[in-house]
């Protein structure tokens, strides 16, 4: 309880006309509150429900300091220069704590401790906005993360994750002390590469020097991501030379799964792979299908014949060089043998 004419203001005005009061006082002498009274810590950060202790100590002679706070008070006190607030567990989330000094010539001197209470999230929950069952590429979604039960939300960053990759982030400007639950959405355009793909949000608390170093952080399950995507071939042709176990294959992803097509003259088969000793030249045109579409797949078969020019071309140049070799040798040896018997 303050004291002399402090009590009396108390009672004249309303808790929020004093309190201003008290700001514009702490303005006022902040030069001077700052060197008569000192706080240890100077601005603490606790978990709700936590305890928590602050000293403040002066080094004047005064009539009597004090704590003014709706937990944890401590009436004024005329034969100590600490005195300590001490709460073991705080649950007042609009705590205002004061320190007081009345000096010697009846002046009043305080200084205020900033106080921050936070809690973690009771739970983070993460699902998808109007939408059920697998997606198809080119569309778009929204996933909804919703953060329950969560304060300071000043201090609150809720965060996108595809895997390990950060999607995005968002904070808040709200300054309201007591907890809320806050809903973010993320819109969402999965392609092929993100069949199977898990999505997740966290809640994570900045709460800056004073608070917890390693930022408390509450995550939702992992969202796993079906996406439907139609068959597309890397390349539409392909040119393969006939062999003795000639093997096309048109398989391609797609989801879900590709039912295949072969158009030739005599071939017909719902297989990926078309495998035959007995190909003749010619295109071979495979189609995938699913449910969202299709793609064709050209196999041009070309005849062994072209191999075998190229394998005499090089018979026949290797037997040209070997032919011209021996030549130069014997007319070099012949010349050589001429010259030394003369
Ligand atoms: C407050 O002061 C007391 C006595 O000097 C000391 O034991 C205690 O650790 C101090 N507490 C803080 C939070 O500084
Ligand atoms: C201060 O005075 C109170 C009684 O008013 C007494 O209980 C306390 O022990 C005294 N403390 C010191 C340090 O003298
Ligand atoms: C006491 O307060 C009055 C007005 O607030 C100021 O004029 C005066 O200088 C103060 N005295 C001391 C010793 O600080
Ligand atoms: C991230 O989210 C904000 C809204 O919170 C939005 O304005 C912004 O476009 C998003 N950025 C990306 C890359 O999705
Ligand atoms: C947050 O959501 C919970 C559950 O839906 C509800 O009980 C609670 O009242 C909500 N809190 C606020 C601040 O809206
Ligand atoms: C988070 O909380 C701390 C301690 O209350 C405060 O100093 C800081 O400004 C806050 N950070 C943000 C981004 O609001
Ligand atoms: C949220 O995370 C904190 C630590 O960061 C943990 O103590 C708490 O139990 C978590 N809450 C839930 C609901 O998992
Ligand atoms: C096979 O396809 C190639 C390239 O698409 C084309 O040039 C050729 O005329 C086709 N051959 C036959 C027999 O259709």
């Amino acid at each position: 309880m303050l004291p002399s004419n402090t009590y009396n203001m108390l009672h004249c005005f309303c808790g929020l006309v004093y309190l201003s009061a008290l700001l514009a006082f702490a303005t006022l002498t902040g030069a001077q509150s700052e060197s008569l009274l000192q706080l240890d810590p100077q601005r603490v950060v606790v978990r709700y429900g936590d305890s928590v202790e602050v000293n403040c100590s002066t080094s004047v002679l005064h009539k009597g300091m004090g704590w003014e706070a709706s937990q944890g008070g401590v009436s004024m006190t005329r034969n100590q220069s600490l005195i300590t607030w001490r709460v073991s567990e705080l649950t007042e989330w609009d705590i205002k704590p004061v320190c007081y000094i009345n000096l010697i010539d009846s002046n009043q001197s305080l200084v205020h401790l900033p106080v921050t209470i936070y809690k973690t999230p009771d739970s983070v929950f993460i699902s998808t906005v109007n939408h059920r069952g697998p997606m198809t590429e080119g569309q778009q979604y929204e996933l909804q993360c919703d953060v329950h039960n969560v304060a300071p939300v000043q201090n609150l960053t809720v965060k996108w994750y595809k895997g390990q990759t950060l999607l995005n982030q968002t904070t808040f400007t709200d300054t309201i002390k007591t907890p809320v639950n806050k809903t973010v959405t993320l819109l969402i355009g999965p392609d092929r590469a993100d069949d199977g793909a898990q999505y997740w949000c966290e809640a994570e608390l900045d709460l800056g020097a004073e608070g917890p170093q390693r930022h408390p952080t509450n995550s939702s399950k992992p969202f796993n991501v079906e996406v439907y995507y139609k068959p597309k071939h890397s390349s539409s042709t392909e040119t393969i030379i006939q062999d003795d176990k000639v093997m096309l294959d048109c398989t391609v992803k797609a989801n879900p799964a590709s039912t295949y097509t072969w158009d030739h003259l005599k071939e017909k088969s719902s297989s990926p792979v078309l495998k035959s000793s007995a190909l003749s030249p010619g295109n071979y045109t495979c189609t995938a299908t699913n449910t969202l579409g299709r793609d064709s797949k050209v196999f041009i078969v070309k005849s062994k014949y072209t191999d075998r020019t190229t394998f005499w071309a090089i018979v026949l140049t290797g037997v040209v060089v070997a032919v011209a070799l021996i030549a130069a040798y014997l007319i070099f040896k012949f010349r050589f043998s001429k010259n030394s018997v003369i």
